[in-house]
Formats: C-alpha cells, structure tokens, sequence
C-alpha cells in the first residue's frame, strides 16, 4: 500500500481509535494524522511529560470539524479504570504513553516502571476485555540493550541497560502472551531516536536534537557526552507515524503479533549530528554564531551504536521511510525556531 493508499483506507472505512499519550510528542503527530483522515479518536494523557500546548496545535492544524471527533481523557494509565473507560468501542489502540528517557529510569526507577510496566498492562488488558482488535505499542531500541550486532535485527537483543529498557522489552514480552493468551492483535514498533516539531527541548530528560536546537538559538555550547564517535539512526516522526498506520491497518497475517524496528537505516554520530543541526539552522537563522559543542563524561546507560535493519518493516509492513536525517532536521527546524523555548 502506498502512502495515499493508506489515506484512502482511512476514508474509506473511518474507525474508532484509542490513541494514548495524545499531548507527547509522537502521539500529537498521530492524533493530527487520524483526525485529518476522518477518524474518530479518543485519546488519552496525564500530561506528566506531555502538553497542552500540543494539543492546542493539533486542533488548530486540523480544524473544528476534525477535532469534534475527538474525545479527550485526562488520566493516568497506571489506573486500571482510567484504561477500562479509554478503551470502550475503540478498534484499534496505538499506545504511546509512558515516560520516556534513559536517564530519568536510572534517577527513578519507580516512576518508570509505574507508567512503562503496570500502565502497559493495565492499557492491554483492558484492551482485551473491550474486544480491541488490534494493540500497536511504542517499544524501543533500548531492548537491543548490550548487544554488539550492527545492524539492529528484530530478533537479536541483549540483556537490557537501563530500568527504562526492561519496561520496554516487558511490553514486547506481555504483548506476545496476551495476543497467545487472549487472541488479541499486537504489533511493537521499536522507535529510534526519533526526532520532529513538537518534542519538547526543555528539562533535564530533553531528547539531543530538541535541546541542541533550543541552545544553539541562545548562543550556548552544547555538550556531547563521549566523544562524540556514538552513534544513532535518527528518524524523523512522518516515519514513525508511518509504521503505526501501517502497523493498525495491515491485513498481512504474517504481520501481526511482532516486533518491528522503526528507522531510517543510517546512522549518524554525535559529531556529525552537532554539524547538521548548525547547518540547518544556519539556513533559516543566518544571524546566528553556532560555537563548538563541548565535551562530557559517556552516560551511564546509554548504548554506544544504534543502527537498524528496517527489512522486516519493509518486508511485512510495506514501511518505506520518507525522510533521511536531513530532510527530516530541515522540516523540523523551522518548528523549533518559531516555537520553542529557550531552555532554562
Ligand atoms: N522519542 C523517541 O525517540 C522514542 C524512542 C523509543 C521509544 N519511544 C516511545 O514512544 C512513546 C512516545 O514517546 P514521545 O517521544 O512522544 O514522548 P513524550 O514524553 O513526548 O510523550 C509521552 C506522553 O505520554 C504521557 N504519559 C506518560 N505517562 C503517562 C501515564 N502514566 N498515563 C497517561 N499518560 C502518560 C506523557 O504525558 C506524554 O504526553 C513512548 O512510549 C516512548 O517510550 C520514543
């Protein structure tokens, strides 16, 4: 199915969907896509990491008519009840609330666990018991943990680094036992990095990409931890919404109850990145001065390479990535520019 394709079948057949963590970043994305497509969405967030602001955009994006289609629920996943009532009469869930954030699972374990761990299966079996066909879940390519293989394939993982890396292979883990158990759909999307309009820059868990913009627009040096030789596979969000759309509407049986990576395929260093970013921020800020980034201690927790093999996306799922690194920073920039904060 080519992309247009995808639109048609949303117009086409209009569906109910529970969408959680609809005031992140990736899910904002995905409630303007389903909105603008005729869908019919409840969503769900408890604003922990999320914002308003995002949903404010998204209703502006798509529009009174669209956004009457839209049910919000302020609530916490970590409450049974909150994801009985979410899911009723939703045919398909893309569940992408939890906190995300190595670093922030080391600091508080806990917290983590709460929204990543008993949120998820609190998500899933309420899921199950409101019939829900189809369970897509944000997983992460933290699961490949220690494991040294580059590229990253689906079924070659090591043992998990970091707390926030176990609640997601628990995900992957718990969805493959329900979908056995209970006969429901699922499909795991394993993010990379991804990166977009929306990710919010500020705080101390602030993905790169966002917190390096928002310092290069101030005239500060970000800092590198490491030499800056790590290494990810960026991907820009249109790609994610992608594989969920494609992940909800597949009818490959082959396809569901699997786990899939989620990227580009390229990858693209610290160092690299810093140059890229100034590059196209030097494009549409030509006032601006980028000075040198700095350098840091390595983080605990953090994996050294990340590159992805996205063949079995391609293969099942029809996946195909519209943008590369840069064309998704030059799309993005313009973004962070006009709207994000300076950071603290
Ligand atoms: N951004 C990435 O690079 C990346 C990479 C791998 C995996 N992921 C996963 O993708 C998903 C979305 O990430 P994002 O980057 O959009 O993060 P985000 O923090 O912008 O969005 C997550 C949303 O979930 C909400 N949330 C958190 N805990 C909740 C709870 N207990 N109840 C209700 N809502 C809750 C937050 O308020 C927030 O709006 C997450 O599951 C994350 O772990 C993201």
């Amino acid at each position: 199915m080519s992309l247009d394709e995808i639109t048609v079948v949303l117009r086409v057949r209009p569906r109910r969907w529970l969408l959680t963590g609809s005031a992140g970043f990736i899910g904002s994305h995905l409630l303007e896509v389903l909105l603008r497509h005729g869908q019919t969405v409840t969503s769900l967030d408890n604003f922990s990491t999320g914002h308003r602001a995002n949903l404010e955009e998204v209703r502006e994006a798509v529009g009174e008519e669209a956004w009457s289609r839209h049910t919000f629920i302020e609530g916490d996943i970590a409450d049974p009840e909150v994801c009985r009532h979410a899911c009723e009469g939703a045919s398909i869930v893309l569940h992408q609330a939890a906190l995300g954030s190595v670093p922030r699972s080391i600091k508080d374990p806990l917290a983590t666990h709460r929204s990543n761990a008993t949120g998820f299966v609190n998500l899933l079996a309420a899921a199950c018991e409101a019939n829900v066909r189809r369970f897509v879940y944000a997983a992460s390519s933290s699961t490949y943990g220690d494991s040294l293989t580059l590229p990253k394939v689906e079924d070659r993982i090591g043992r998990p680094l970091s707390p926030y890396a176990v609640t997601k292979y628990l995900n992957e883990l718990y969805a493959e036992v329900f979908s056995r158990c209970y006969g429901i759909e699922t499909i795991g999307l394993r993010y990379f990095n991804v990166f977009g309009p929306r990710q919010d820059p500020n705080g101390a868990y602030a993905a790169v990409i966002p917190r390096w913009v928002a310092e290069m627009l101030s005239n500060k040096r970000s800092v590198i931890n490491g030499d800056g030789e790590t290494s990810r596979d960026f991907c820009f969000v249109a790609n994610a919404v992608q594989a969920n759309l494609r992940a909800a509407l597949t009818d490959n049986p082959q396809a569901v109850n699997q786990v899939y990576n989620v990227a580009v395929g390229e990858r693209t260093t610290l160092n690299q990145l810093h140059e890229l970013i100034a590059g196209a921020l030097g494009g549409v800020r030509s006032d601006l001065r980028i000075r040198p980034p700095e350098y840091a201690d390595f983080r605990p927790g953090d994996v050294r390479h990340s590159l992805a093999d996205i063949g079995k996306a391609r293969r099942l799922l029809g996946y195909a990535p519209t943008h590369t690194v840069q064309q998704g920073l030059r799309e993005a920039i313009g973004w962070y520019v006009s709207k994000a904060a300076v950071p603290a």
